[in-house]
């Protein structure tokens, strides 16, 4: 895969950059290291007994000489001098909130952490990767730092390495993947909490004195509650187009911790790495212990400058063929659940065809014999197909999909096993679970031990028998339903607090190894709606799955919250008989991503299929724009009786609209024209709407416009109760 290089293929191809290349020396002593991006720079900077502190973060200065310049502008009061170490050591003169804390071999708990040396490699012209090295001056004790950086992009992505020479095992108790120290006149936080059904719940209050904690607990699943994606805006709350703020992410699937300390200094602490809780790492001696990354952006131009920043670098760097295409999917699983058999499926393989997209997506059910997947308290570990349901198993029905011109995709959930099962039976040994204490279910089913190699290949040969068996198949939706209760590892014997960490080490060994190969295949990440959604993932995945939740009213405002972290082609929107919007509002709502269908064909009537084909005709015509240009949030759900937004393709030439009445009162709408942004103000597009229900009048007129006018005085969509969604599509024309 072309974003995930090992330690060797580094450095065979980097160049490195002598150690003085960006570092401004001011004195003997004291080293600098500025880290720019485009727009943006954080600095760090040695103190004279070598402490390794973090002094700016912001936009760039014009003259790097300046930098080390910065701290003496600031008279706050830190007399103790530990609150802005760049990693900061626990248990020895540092009695701030750790980024680490360590029991040593010798049983002692003390570390401090001092600058060794630091190294800058280009990996190319836009990615820059910083490492710095401390060490303990005490202990046989190592801690690097790095900071990789993309440069158009602004983002960063920052991790740390421990190692240690001592003799035996130390146990790490605490483990950040990054310290940040920001500065500013107030901070506040906007976060997330949600629960099934109910993803992406936002929150924004200014952060008062204390620790801030954003957590999981859950092993897997871990985004159920509250997932790890946050803002922080200094000096006030950032607006869309306005002010600074940082966006934070951890690229982890496991337990996480991010506190958010507003100190005595008034300076906010930010520590943010996988969660310690239960937790503590017994790590052999002169073996690396890799933290995950913290992902993180700033922009001195609001919310919506910030996204568009993420967007960019997950399409270019992160997830599976960010560039390229996605295919449009009609899926069974609210049409049937788990009843279907061949015949159904066959009609349901013809639907795909006259619906008009590209693929058949078979959900749960298809699986167990002797346990067989008929509800979802049975089956889970037995993957062969259902002899009942599928008698002539899945290739057959790969082969009537090809014969029908549409491609074949297949739901599996390889992490889990139900207690009704032959797998559960044969390997109690592989399961999660306490040996002496009652079991906990969670959708009356368990989890699988990934930190046991022998179940690393199980759930590996699940993906890889089906396609060597069906090499035609062309999608995979991978689930994960279930938290991790009672956790205990009959592999890791008296290791057990490994668990949480290995486990999602495992599960990344069993992704990366499906991605080498199969590394195009599209998979959907999707965990019991959007319980697992976050960039350690996603680097494996095509999509992800939001929410259960497809009520479309509740997908404008979950899907608008999402998209300041990940970019619509991640989005799988699907239109399904969820709540009481009519066909035309569900399917302009599922536009906004890679769309899908989960609804009964049969049923729609003459008009509503037509809409449909239309619909899908000019999301034909526009995905590209949707998939791959830049997106613009115009109007906000939350404050408004409309919600509206856009997207615009690189050259500015070709946009579209979506509008959506979200308020129910009367005469709500759209009464003042919205701005567009992104425009070329040079251009004149002509607008015009698109996706009209039949026998309705457009809301909009055709109407040739300057893009000056656009975005100075709007176009109003005419949202109300007669038009509930309005989609117009731009096109320049001169
Ligand atoms: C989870 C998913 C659904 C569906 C069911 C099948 O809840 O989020 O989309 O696949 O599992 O059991």
């Amino acid at each position: 895969m072309k974003k995930i290089y090992n330690q060797k293929q580094l450095s065979a191809c980097l160049i490195l950059v002598s150690t003085l290349f960006l570092a401004v020396t001011s004195s003997a002593q004291m080293v600098t290291i500025p880290i720019e991006t485009k727009h943006n720079a954080l600095v760090l900077q040695t103190d004279k007994d070598k402490n390794l502190k973090m002094v700016y973060f912001g936009a760039r200065l014009s003259d790097p000489a300046e930098y080390s310049r910065i701290p003496k502008m600031y008279s706050q009061s830190n007399d103790s001098g530990v609150l802005d170490d760049a990693y900061t050591p626990s248990g020895s003169a540092n009695l701030a909130e750790p980024a680490i804390t360590v029991t040593h071999a010798d049983g002692n708990k003390s570390l401090n952490l001092v600058y060794v040396s630091h190294t800058i490699t280009k990996i190319d012209d836009n990615i820059s990767q910083l490492t710095v090295i401390l060490k303990d001056p005490v202990y046989d004790f190592e801690v690097k730092l790095f900071y990789k950086t993309y440069y158009k992009e602004d983002v960063t992505e920052q991790w740390s390495v421990i190692r240690h020479g001592e003799k035996g095992e130390v146990i790490l108790n605490k483990f950040a993947s990054a310290n940040l120290y920001l500065k500013g006149n107030g901070f506040w936080l906007k976060q997330y909490h949600g629960n099934w059904a109910s993803e992406m719940q936002p929150e924004e209050a200014r952060l008062t004195h204390g620790i801030k904690t954003i957590d999981s607990k859950l092993g897997t699943r871990a985004n159920l509650y509250e997932p790890s994606m946050f803002m922080v805006s200094m000096d006030k709350a950032a607006g869309e187009d306005e002010g600074k703020v940082l966006f934070g992410a951890m690229e982890w699937s496991g337990n996480f911790k991010i506190d958010l300390e507003l100190d005595p200094a008034n300076n906010l602490r930010l520590i943010a790495g996988m969660n310690n809780a239960a937790s503590e790492y017994h790590l052999k001696p002169n073996e690396d212990f890799t933290t995950p990354a913290f992902l993180y952006t700033y922009s001195e131009h609001g919310k919506g400058n910030a996204s568009r920043q993420l967007q960019s670098w997950a399409r270019k760097y992160k997830i599976v063929n960010g560039e390229g295409p996605r295919y449009t999917l009609l899926n069974n699983w609210e049409s049937t659940y788990f009843d279907f058999n061949e015949d159904k499926l066959a009609e349901l393989l013809k639907d795909t065809k006259k619906l008009g997209v590209d693929l058949f997506l078979l959900d749960d059910g298809w699986f167990g014999n002797k346990y067989p997947r008929n509800s979802d308290n049975a089956g889970l570990g037995d993957w062969q197909e259902n002899r009942q349901k599928l008698p002539n198993g899945i290739s057959s029905l790969i082969k009537e999909a090809k014969a029908d011109g549409v491609k074949f995709g297949i739901w599996i959930e390889p992490e889990m096993v139900n207690p009704a099962s032959n797998l559960y039976r044969e390997h109690p040994d592989w399961v999660i679970k306490q040996p002496n204490r009652p079991e906990k279910y969670f959708r009356n089913q368990l989890v699988l031990d990934l930190s046991n190699p022998k179940v690393q290949d199980f759930v590996f040969n699940i993906v890889d028998s089906l396609f060597i068996k069906n090499p035609d198949l062309a999608y995979i939706k991978w689930d994960c339903n279930a938290v991790i209760y009672n956790a205990y590892s009959a592999y890791l014997k008296k290791n057990q607090s490994n668990l949480y960490i290995d486990y999602d080490r495992g599960l990344y060994k069993v992704l990366a190894r499906i991605r080498v190969k199969y590394p195009k295949v599209p998979m959907m990440l999707c965990s019991g709606g959007g319980g697992r959604v976050d960039y350690g993932a996603l680097q494996y995945f095509t999509e992800y799955w939001p929410s259960d939740n497809t009520e479309p009213l509740e997908r404008i405002f979950m899907q608008w919250e999402y998209s300041y972290f990940f970019p619509a082609i991640t989005s799988s929107n699907h239109v399904t008989d969820w709540g009481k919007q009519p066909i035309k509002f569900r399917v302009d709502v599922a536009m906004m991503g890679r769309m899908g269908f989960d609804i009964v064909v049969s049923k729609l009537s003459k008009q509503e299929l037509d809409f449909c084909h239309e619909a899908l005709k000019n999301y034909d015509e526009l995905k590209d724009v949707i998939w791959h240009g830049d997106q613009y949030r115009l109007l906000s759900p939350w404050d408004n009786d409309a919600a509206s937004l856009m997207y615009i393709n690189s050259d500015h030439s070709k946009g579209v609209m979506f509008n959506y009445l979200v308020n129910n009162r009367y005469g709500a709408g759209t009464k003042l024209p919205i701005r567009l942004k992104g425009l070329d103000p040079e251009k004149t597009y002509q607008v015009k709407e698109i996706n009209l229900s039949s026998g309705t009048n457009p809301a909009v007129n055709t109407e040739t416009l300057t893009g000056n006018f656009l975005m100075t005085v709007g176009i109003n969509p005419n949202v109300n109760e007669y038009h509930t969604s309005v989609v117009l599509e731009l096109h320049a024309v001169k």
